[in-house]
């Protein structure tokens, strides 16, 4: 089972990014779940030097830029020597602040060149009778994996988040059934871009208001192979819980 915590910018202390840091390792030591935390880069920076326990470390973005005088800008290229080894693309909250279906798919490019795996959120903004909410995660999943290469596609870790269920409580998530559902739909629209069985080893994830409360219903009642994790993964106690449901 994997799991990945993305820290967002809830966390901005050293102290705090250190105790989660530690908890996550003994998670990653005594339960049978993989560890991925995605923290702001500065502070992965300073968590990823000379790691070398289980958990490894994601960045939350990679900018479209390879370097040079772009102010500001965090390459893939920084965040690989940082200690990042995957990197979350696509988040609502980067598509929210402009990322658009080509720019995704190039941030996707660019992190697989510098050997980062990409983790690619996609998810409908509401669900409707009609089915265009499968219509938009095939959009999505469409134009961000059809300009790589059959070998790249092959990389990708795609975390579904319909973006109604993001940021709530557990009683917000989507239901087991209606993921089930859709991690099927999503797998079947993976079959269909990449080649051969190819697409039975890609890691489909769920995210959206994942909390202690609902881990266990919600992995065991679908075939998502883990969950991202959001503001329960910035309070040791509850993200502790939380991989406990999954061991
Ligand atoms: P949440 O965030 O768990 O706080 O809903 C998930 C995400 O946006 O990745």
């Amino acid at each position: 089972m994997l799991i990945v915590a993305n820290w967002k910018a809830y966390i901005d202390d050293l102290a705090k990014a250190k105790k989660l840091f530690s908890v996550s390792k003994r998670l990653a030591r005594t339960t049978r779940c993989s560890i991925i935390l995605a923290p702001p880069a500065p502070l992965l920076g300073t968590l990823a030097r000379n790691n070398t326990s289980d958990v490894a470390f994601a960045a939350q973005d990679v900018s479209l830029s390879t370097g040079g005088a772009r102010t500001g800008e965090i390459t893939v290229g920084a965040l690989a020597a940082a200690g990042a080894t995957y990197a979350i693309i696509g988040h609502s909250e980067r598509r929210a602040a402009g990322d658009t279906d080509a720019i995704i798919a190039k941030k996707l490019e660019l992190s697989l060149a510098h050997g980062l795996i990409p983790i690619l959120c996609i998810g409908e903004r509401e669900r409707d009778n009609e089915g265009r909410y499968l219509a938009s995660v095939r959009e999505q999943l469409t134009d961000a994996l059809a300009p790589l290469s059959s070998k790249e596609r092959t990389r990708i870790i795609i975390a579904y988040e319909p973006l109604w269920a993001i940021g709530k409580a557990a009683s917000f998530a989507i239901m087991p059934n209606d993921l089930a559902e859709m991690a099927l739909y999503i797998r079947k629209v993976l079959a269909e871009l990449l080649s051969g069985k190819s697409s039975a080893r890609s890691r489909v994830l769920y995210g959206g208001s994942v909390e202690p409360d609902n881990a266990r219903a919600l992995v065991a009642g679908s075939r998502v192979d883990g969950l991202l994790v959001g503001h329960a993964s910035t309070d040791p106690r509850l993200f502790a819980l939380v991989v406990k449901q999954l061991s």
